[in-house]
């Protein structure tokens, strides 16, 4: 009885301390759950960005199984990212996965989610991205929004027009357009606790006045649109670099939401491009 007991408390104990209660804001430097209580993101990256715009491995296994892969590696958050021509693209947006894989010539990948993932296979390139979501949450795991890159397709280069704001395949307007209608298909999601605004700023056109006259409407956009979510935002040189926000704050009208986002390669320090 005595050991029953105890072990009981210690379930309880470990039970709550890995609960987190939603939504997630900002506390100082700290992210926080709703009870004040410091939360980790530890996020693995799920790529939906690529070509087929599908969230990749889904002809390998199922997305339940994945999700709980997932969770038993120790992390409690998926960085799942999207192209922004998924929400600006009706044509790119109806398409069924079967029709994306078909158009790609990728037909053993089709055999592989129609064995696998068969409830996506005939759905809309969004349903099916909604799908993946709402399995996450089914395990419990959090959720961040990634956009990624415009165009679909594999992403980051100086050079590949996706990088920064007026580049050929990245239009502000259209920008705020899909950040918006992305918040709002997911306001109410629970699980999804942010949305990453836009992956690694970078090429010729990157300059920090446009950073600073399009990063916070990006943010308004998505604040206004969906209130519960972190609103991440990236630097510049393949997001390398916010040493400019230390001599210009960002003003926005909302707090507790903002967070930074810095990425940090084994081969930044050394880069010479
Ligand atoms: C929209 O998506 C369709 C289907 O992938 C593609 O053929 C078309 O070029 C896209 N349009 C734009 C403006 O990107």
């Amino acid at each position: 009885m005595g050991n029953f007991t105890t072990s009981s408390i210690l379930l309880l104990f470990l039970f709550s301390s890995v609960v987190t209660s939603l939504p997630l804001s900002t506390n100082s430097r700290w992210i926080v759950d709703d009870r004040g209580r410091r939360v980790k993101l530890a996020c693995v990256n799920w790529a939906s960005h690529m070509e087929p715009v599908l969230a990749e491995g889904l002809s390998k296994q199922p997305m339940d199984t994945i999700a709980k892969r997932i969770v038993s590696m120790g992390f409690n958050c998926v960085r799942f990212t999207w192209p922004l021509y998924l929400i600006t693209n009706d044509s790119l947006a109806s398409l069924t996965v079967r029709q994306s894989f078909q158009q790609l010539g990728l037909l053993e990948s089709i055999a592989g989610i129609q064995a696998n993932n068969p409830s996506i296979i005939d759905v809309s390139l969004i349903k099916a991205y909604q799908a993946v979501v709402s399995s996450l949450g089914k395990n419990n795991v959090m959720v961040i929004l990634d956009n990624h890159i415009s165009k679909p397709g594999w992403c980051c280069s100086n050079l590949d027009d996706n990088g920064f704001f007026g580049d050929k395949y990245f239009d502000p307007d259209l920008w705020i357009t899909g950040l918006t209608r992305m918040a709002t298909l997911f306001n109410g999601v629970t699980n999804v606790v942010g949305m990453s605004l836009r992956n690694e700023p970078r090429g010729p056109k990157q300059n920090i006045n446009d950073w600073y006259k399009y990063m916070p409407k990006g943010a308004e956009a998505v604040h206004s649109a969906n209130p519960n979510v972190l609103v991440i935002l990236s630097g510049l040189s393949f997001d390398r670099d916010l040493s400019f926000l230390k001599n210009q704050q960002l003003k926005l009208t909302f707090s507790g939401k903002l967070v930074f986002e810095a990425h940090w390669y084994g081969f930044s320090d050394g880069q010479t491009t």
